[in-house]
């Protein structure tokens, strides 16, 4: 597997954004998600939050409290593909541990957080591992979602299986 490589937006990309959403700070919100969308990695780099902060005339602490208050927006850069584990009670009781460190130990990624709420990148940035409180399909426990496929009544097996299909495609693609 390569490491892909980081491509930062650049200060016109930044710009043609901010341009398309010209109110002060109303608008900031829908620049940010544009601006993460279009990162390869899928997150906000501090240098962009400082460019936008600049911008927009705002302080860095208020386009830092917008970033941290979303769940959605990324301070680190993400993986191409994302698998939610699911740590409610119905999947935990199913075996849903399992499935997280089986994750862990594949893909060599180290969890960041406590259990219920951690997550890891693969150094590679093929994969995010990120938990959820529930899903909400709890008679199909223990639950996954990859790249928001919902998928039920997994296995430690299966998963890895998954996973590796996932990996070998993405090389196989870069390849050609
Ligand atoms: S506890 Fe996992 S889907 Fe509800």
């Amino acid at each position: 597997m390569s490491v892909r490589e980081e491509a930062p937006l650049s200060a016109e990309q930044v710009d043609e954004v901010i341009e398309r959403f010209p109110g002060r700070t109303g608008d900031v919100l829908r620049i940010l998600e544009t601006l993460q969308e279009m990162h390869p990695l899928k997150y906000l780099p501090e240098a962009t939050l400082k460019y936008v902060a600049e911008r927009k005339g705002l302080a860095l602490s208020n386009v830092f409290s917008v970033v941290t208050f979303y769940s959605f927006f990324n301070l680190n850069p993400q993986g191409r593909h994302t698998i939610m584990v699911c740590r409610g009670t119905a999947c935990h009781t199913r075996g849903s541990k399992l499935l997280l460190d089986g994750l862990m130990s594949e893909s060599g990624g180290s969890a960041n957080g406590d259990d219920a709420s951690s997550s890891f990148t693969t150094p590679d940035h093929e994969l995010t591992v990120r938990t959820v409180a529930c899903f909400g399909q709890c008679a199909l426990a223990p639950v996954v979602s990859v790249d928001e496929d919902i998928h039920g009544h997994m296995s430690d097996l299966k998963l890895k299986r998954m996973v590796r299909g996932i990996v070998k495609r993405e090389a196989k693609d870069d390849n050609s």
